[in-house]
C-alpha cells in the first residue's frame, strides 16, 4: 500500500481545529481508497517562538524537505507575536524555499450556500504568484521615529517569475472554460506593471485558444462582485493575488470555505495545503471555525499527490454536507459537528 508522508504544522488558533478536523477527514477516505496517509506533526507556531525564540527551528526546511507534501492551519498571534516576525518566520519562507510559485485558490459556492451576492453560478479560480513582487522583502526604514523617517518596501518582478505564472495561469485556462484575466494596476505602476502587461501579451501568441484579458486590479475587484460569472482563471500578482482571494472568499459564503495549495509544479520540493484564513482570534477557542476550507485544502492535497478519486470523494462529502445545510451559516454548526457530517458523507458512499 502506498503511504504518502505529511508534514502536518496547525501552527495558530484556529489553526489547530481546522488540521485536525481535515486530517480526520484525509485518513478516512485514505483507508476507504486503498492508501495510507502517515503525518508527523511540528508544534511550530507563535507558542513555539515564544519559548524558543524561533518559529521554526533552523533546519525547519531541510526538514519538510522530506515529506511529500505539507498542511498547514494558520500562522499568526499578534497579540504576543508581531505578525511581521511569525508570517516572516514560518509561512513565508515555506513558499519561497520550496518555490510554491503557483498559489492556486477556487472560488465557487458548494450547493446551498447563500453567498452575498445575487450572482450564483460562478466558479472562479485565482492563480496568485506566491514568491516575489510585493513579498520580496526588500527595503528598509530610516531615522526611524523621527519627522524626517522614510520607509522604502521594493517589489521585485523578475521575468523567469512573472512569465511563469502567467504560463501558469494559461495553462489552467485551457483545462477550464479557456478564459484568462490578467491582472495588475500599470495605468498608476509603470514598471512592474507594464513589464507584467507586455509578458502577457507575448504569452498570448503561444495560446490562441485562450481569451486572454488584462485587467486593472481595482475594475477587476469591482468585476468579481458585479459580473464573477463572466470570469474564468484570474492570474495575479503575491499581493493583489492576496487580497483579491479574501474577495474570493467572501462571495463564496465566507472565509471558512476558501481553500488554497502552495504549488511547486516542478515538483523539486513539497507542496502545502492551507485554508486561506488566517488564525482567526476573535474565534479561536469556541470550536465553531468552519473546517470546510481546510478540508478542501486536503482534498486540493490528494489531487496533487495524484490521489484524484479520492480528492473527487471529499469534494462530493462536502457539497453533500452544504446542501443539508449544514456548515452553511457561520458560526452555527460546530467544527465537530461539520466534521462528522462530512466524514458521514464519505462513508456513506
Ligand atoms: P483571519 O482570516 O484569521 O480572520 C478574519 C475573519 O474571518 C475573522 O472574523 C474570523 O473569525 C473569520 N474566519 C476566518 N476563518 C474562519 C473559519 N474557518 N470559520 C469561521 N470564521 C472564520 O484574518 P485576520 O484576523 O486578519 O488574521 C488573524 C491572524 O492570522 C493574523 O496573525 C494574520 O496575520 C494571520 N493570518 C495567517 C494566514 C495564514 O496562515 N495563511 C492567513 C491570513 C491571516
Ligand atoms: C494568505 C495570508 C498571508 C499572505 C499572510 C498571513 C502573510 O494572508 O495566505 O492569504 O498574505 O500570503
Ligand atoms: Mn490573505
Amino acid at each position: 500500500m502506498k503511504t504518502y508522508r505529511i508534514a502536518l504544522i496547525p501552527g495558530d488558533g484556529i489553526g489547530r481545529d481546522v488540521t485536525d478536523a481535515a486530517w480526520g477527514v484525509l485518513q478516512a477516505v485514505a483507508a476507504r481508497s486503498g492508501f495510507g496517509l502517515a503525518a508527523t506533526e511540528f508544534p511550530w507556531s507563535c507558542a513555539f517562538y515564544k519559548e524558543t525564540g524561533r518559529m521554526m527551528p533552523e533546519d525547519g526546511i531541510e526538514t519538510l524537505r522530506a515529506f511529500d507534501a505539507i498542511l498547514l492551519g494558520a500562522v499568526g498571534w499578534p497579540a504576543e507575536v508581531p505578525d511581521s516576525v511569525s508570517l516572516h518566520g514560518l509561512l513565508l519562507p515555506i513558499r519561497k524555499a520550496f518555490v510554491q510559485y503557483a498559489n492556486i485558490r477556487p472560488h465557487r459556492l458548494l450547493p446551498g450556500v447563500q453567498g452575498p451576492l445575487k450572482a450564483e453560478a460562478f466558479d472562479i479560480l485565482c492563480i496568485r504568484e506566491n514568491t516575489e513582487g510585493e513579498y520580496s522583502g526588500a527595503g528598509g526604514r530610516v531615522h526611524q521615529g523621527l519627522d524626517n523617517e522614510v520607509a522604502v518596501e521594493t517589489s521585485i518582478f523578475t521575468r523567469k517569475g512573472v512569465e511563469r505564472i502567467i504560463r501558469f495561469g494559461f495553462e489552467q485556462a485551457r483545462t477550464r472554460r479557456g478564459k484568462l484575466a490578467s491582472v495588475t494596476k500599470s495605468n498608476a505602476q509603470k514598471y512592474s506593471m507594464v513589464f507584467w502587461d507586455d509578458i502577457t501579451k507575448a504569452l498570448a501568441a503561444e495560446y490562441p485558444d485562450v481569451e486572454v484579458k488584462s485587467y486593472h486590479v481595482d475594475a477587476l475587484a469591482a468585476r468579481m462582485v458585479m459580473a464573477p460569472e463572466s470570469l474564468d482563471v484570474i492570474v495575479a500578482s503575491n499581493l493583489f493575488g492576496d487580497i483579491l482571494t479574501d474577495l474570493g472568499a467572501a462571495i463564496q459564503g465566507g472565509l471558512g470555505f476558501a481553500a488554497s495549495a502552495n504549488i511547486n509544479p516542478d515538483r523539486s520540493a513539497p507542496s502545502m495545503f492551507e485554508p486561506v484564513h488566517g488564525s482567526a482570534p476573535d474565534i479561536a477557542g469556541k470550536g465553531i471555525a468552519n473546517p470546510m476550507a481546510t478540508i478542501w485544502s486536503g482534498a486540493m492535497m490528494l489531487d496533487h499527490l495524484g490521489e484524484t478519486a479520492a480528492a473527487a470523494r471529499i469534494m462530493t462529502a462536502l457539497s453533500t454536507v452544504t446542501a443539508k445545510g449544514i456548515g452553511t451559516i457561520p458560526g452555527k454548526d460546530k467544527t465537530d459537528t461539520i466534521t462528522a457530517a462530512v466524514t458521514a458523507a464519505l462513508t456513506s458512499e
